[in-house]
C-alpha cells in the first residue's frame, strides 16, 4: 500500500523531535498505523539554522505554504506555535481537505470553536494531543477512556516549566530567574517565558481539558488565570512547615450553577501523589463519577516527549483516513451539535479555602484585629502560626476553611487597610484534592 505523505511546519524543538521519533520508530509505527508515514516535505522559516534531526532526506522549504498546498500531502503537522501565521496555515490546511496535527495549545484554545467547525464541514480532523501535557495522552483517556463517566473535576500540573521552578525553589533554594534560565536553555519555555510564569500556557491548556471534560464550547477568555512570580522562599517553606506543598495548578470543576476555570498557584497535601510531581514532569488528576480519581503523569515538555504525542495523532489520524468523517471521535468528545452552553462561573463566586500570609507590626491587638476582621466576614480558622519576628514584622500564617472569595476579597482589603499591617498579604487557595 501507498505510504501516508506528511507535511511538518516547523523544524524547531518539537518539530526535530517528531522527525526524529517518526525517523527512529518508523517500523513499529507502520506496523500500528498499516500503512508508511512518510515526511514529504517539511517547512522552517530559518533553513540556514542547524536543525537537531537529520533532514537530509527531507525536501525542504521555508515556505509553509508550498507544503500545505502541495497536493500529495494528506496531512500537515502545524509544529511553528502562535496564532498569527500558524492559524492562517491551518486553516488554509482544512480547506485544502488536509487533516491536521497541531501542538498549539494557543490556537486551540482561542480559535478551536471556529477551527473545528470548519473541520467538520470539510470532512477533516485537527488532532492535538501535543497541545496538552506535553507526551501525556490526557486527550485520548478523557475523550475515550473516561467516555462512560460524568466528570467532576480536574486538576493538573500542566505547565513543566513553572513546575520545575517550584521545585527547584523548594528543593535547593534556587533562585527565581535562574531556574527560569535553565528551562528556556533546557527548549523547555515558551518563546515568551512569561506565558509559563503567569499561567497563560496552563489557561490555554485547561481550557481545551475542561471543554473535551464537561462538553463545552471553548472559552479561553474565562479562564481565571494567576501565575508563580509572586511566590517567595517564605510561603514555599510555610507551606512545607503546615504539610502542604504549592503546585501551579489549573483546576475545572462542575458545579451546579457552572464550571469553575481557573489556574493559580495552590496549596496542596503533601501525601497527594499529584503533590510529588516534581521537575518538568506534569500530571492530571482526574475524577470521573464511575471511576473515581484518575491520575496520569510523565513529561510534560521536550522534544521527543512531545513529539510522542504528535505522532500517536498522526498515527491515530491514518488508521481512520477510511472512516465515514461523521464517525470519527469528536474533536471535543462529545458530538458537536450536544455541546452546552454551560456558564463558567466568575472567580468571586468560588469558594476554597485559604493559605494568608500577614506580616504585622509586633505590637498589642494586632492579632484580635485580624481574627475579628475575618469572622465579620463568616472566615473560619483552621490553623494559625505566627513566626519569629523579621526586622521588626510578624509574619502570621492563617489556613481558613472554605469561604466563598468575594468574602475573602473583602477580608483582604480591610486587614491590608490596617496601620499595623505595612505588607500586602499573600493569599493562596487551597485544594484538598480527595477522592
Ligand atoms: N512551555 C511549556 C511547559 C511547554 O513548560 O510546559 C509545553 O507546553
Amino acid at each position: 500500500m501507498q505510504s501516508v505523505k506528511i507535511g511538518i511546519l516547523g523544524l524547531g524543538t518539537v518539530g526535530s523531535g517528531t522527525v526524529n521519533v517518526l525517523t527512529r520508530n518508523s517500523r513499529e509505527i507502520s506496523r500500528r498505523a498499516g500503512r508508511d508515514i512518510e515526511i514529504y516535505r517539511a517547512a522552517d522559516r530559518d533553513l540556514d539554522k542547524p536543525k537537531s534531526c537529520d533532514t537530509s532526506n527531507i525536501n525542504l522549504t521555508d515556505d509553509a505554504f508550498e507544503v500545505i498546498n502541495d497536493p500529495e500531502i494528506q496531512i500537515v503537522v502545524e509544529l511553528i506555535g502562535g496564532t498569527g501565521i500558524a492559524k492562517d496555515l491551518v486553516t488554509q490546511a482544512i480547506e485544502n481537505g488536509k487533516h491536521v496535527v497541531t501542538a498549539n495549545k494557543a490556537l486551540i484554545a482561542m480559535h478551536g470553536n471556529e477551527l473545528f467547525a470548519l473541520a467538520q464541514e470539510k470532512g477533516v480532523t485537527i488532532a492535538f494531543e501535543a497541545a496538552v501535557a506535553g507526551g501525556i495522552p490526557i486527550i485520548k483517556a478523557m475523550r475515550e477512556g473516561l467516555a462512560g463517566n460524568r466528570i467532576e473535576w480536574l486538576a493538573g500540573i500542566i505547565n513543566g516549566t513553572g513546575n520545575f521552578i517550584l521545585t527547584e525553589m523548594r528543593e535547593k533554594g534556587r533562585d527565581f530567574a535562574d531556574v527560569l534560565a535553565e528551562a528556556q536553555a533546557l527548549g523547555y519555555a515558551e518563546a515568551d517565558p512569561t506565558f509559563d510564569i503567569e499561567g497563560i500556557d496552563a489557561a490555554h491548556k485547561l481550557t481545551i481539558m475542561a471543554s473535551i471534560a464537561f462538553g463545552i464550547p471553548l472559552q479561553y477568555y474565562k479562564c481565571y488565570t494567576e501565575g508563580i512570580s509572586k511566590i517567595s522562599q517564605e510561603d514555599v517553606q510555610y507551606a512545607a512547615e503546615l504539610g502542604y506543598r504549592i503546585k501551579h495548578l489549573g483546576i475545572a470543576k462542575k458545579m451546579d450553577s457552572g464550571v469553575e476555570l481557573r489556574v493559580h498557584p495552590t496549596l496542596i497535601p503533601e501525601r497527594r501523589l499529584i503533590a510529588n510531581v516534581n521537575g518538568v514532569m506534569n500530571a492530571v488528576v482526574v475524577k470521573g463519577d464511575a471511576v473515581g480519581p484518575t491520575l496520569y503523569y510523565g513529561a510534560g515538555a521536550g522534544s521527543d516527549a512531545t513529539a510522542s504525542a504528535v505522532v500517536a495523532d498522526i498515527v491515530d489520524i491514518v488508521r481512520a483516513l477510511t472512516t465515514d468523517p461523521e464517525n470519527r471521535v469528536p474533536h471535543l468528545a462529545f458530538q458537536p451539535d450536544a455541546l452546552k452552553d454551560t456558564p463558567i462561573l466568575p472567580m468571586n463566586e468560588v469558594v476554597t479555602s485559604y493559605y494568608l500570609r500577614i506580616h504585622t507590626l509586633d505590637v498589642p491587638g494586632v492579632l484580635a484585629d485580624i481574627t475579628r476582621i475575618l469572622s465579620d466576614e463568616g472566615i473560619n480558622i483552621e490553623a494559625i502560626l505566627q513566626k519569629e519576628d523579621h526586622g521588626g514584622l510578624v509574619p502570621i500564617i492563617m489556613l481558613t476553611q472554605a469561604v466563598v472569595e468575594k468574602n475573602m476579597d473583602r477580608a483582604i482589603e480591610q486587614i491590608e487597610a490596617l496601620d499595623t499591617v505595612p505588607d500586602a498579604i499573600m493569599r493562596i487557595r487551597m485544594e484538598s484534592l480527595g477522592g
